[in-house]
């Protein structure tokens, strides 16, 4: 490929991944040659059997785990060896499979930082304030409102329900605005109401930005993903639209293998 060609390709790239081994401490390869790529406005689905590698992938991508092979690269440049908290700086938010809301502020107070910490990271020297700004507390509270959360919003977030609290900390990544929105397993444990909630506001803050997300409920994902790729013990076996996903034998074979009885591809 061109120099060019690469240049255009990685413009309307979010995320490339190419072939990623990662091997753990223990001596576990927990990925082989992994590859997938997002598009900058794509919402893009990672699936796979429990212990395949996904959180092991979302880790790699925001530098927590370093890569034994292969390369990434985020927002047209490489991540590999780059800090967690450079890649927030670069347009990368998180969200993670099991949830981290500060229990003790109220919805409002986690908001609120959480954008203060947009605000007061990209200088590197972040001045600590004692208050938030007028303009952190309304952003705050209007992205309260997006998200249904304005009720308990003076209630500490403790007092939440697991799916409120899912939904806040969806809530706390689209605050600062992200370009690539990694979300692992974003709507586990919630109702079925909260699923089909989580659904409808993933809809809205996916569009117009890139948005890589695993997750078990294969309704959220066929009503999400534009595309979807399949992870099974570290390595990638399909990739393609959700249609394509849902009648791969290859696919079912690796849920149905696990999961014997399962009407669909079974459900975490
Ligand atoms: N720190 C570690 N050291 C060694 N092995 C690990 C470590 N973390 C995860 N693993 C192993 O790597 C494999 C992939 O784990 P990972 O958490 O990435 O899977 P996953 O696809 O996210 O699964 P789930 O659907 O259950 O969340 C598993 O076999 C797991 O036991
Ligand atoms: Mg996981």
């Amino acid at each position: 490929m061109s120099d060019q060609a690469q240049l255009a390709r990685s413009r309307d790239r979010a995320l490339v991944i190419d072939d990623v081994d990662l091997v753990y401490d223990n001596g576990f390869k927990a990925l082989s040659k992994a590859s997938l790529e997002v598009g900058t406005d794509e919402r893009h689905a990672l699936l796979g059997p429990n212990g395949a590698g996904k959180t092991t992938l979302f880790r790699s991508i925001c530098g927590e785990i370093k890569v034994t092979g292969g390369s990434i690269e985020v927002l047209g440049e490489p991540a590999t060896g780059v800090l967690p908290a450079q890649l927030v700086r670069r347009g990368v938010g998180r969200s993670f499979q099991i949830g981290r809301v500060f229990e003790t502020f109220t919805t409002g107070e986690n908001l609120e930082l959480a954008h203060e910490a947009s605000e007061t990271w990209p200088g590197g020297t972040r001045a600590r304030r004692l208050r938030p700004s007028d303009e952190a507390k309304s952003v705050a509270h209007q992205v309260a409102v997006d998200f249904g959360l304005a009720n308990g919003y003076d209630r500490p977030a403790s007092a939440l329900s697991h799916g409120e609290k899912k939904i806040l900390e969806l809530a706390m990544a689209v605050i600062q605005q992200p370009r690539l929105l990694l979300l692992d397993e974003p709507m586990a444990g919630m109702s079925r109401e909260e699923t089909e909630r989580a659904i409808e506001v993933l809809r809205v803050v996916g569009t117009g930005r890139a948005v890589l997300f695993t997750e078990h409920n294969m309704d959220a994902v066929f009503a999400l993903a534009d595309r979807v790729t399949v992870l099974a013990r570290g390595s990638v076996i399909a990739s393609g639209t959700p249609d394509e996903i849902r009648n791969d034998p290859n696919v079912r074979e690796a849920y149905l293998g696990k999961r014997s009885g399962a009407g669909d591809f079974g459900h975490a």
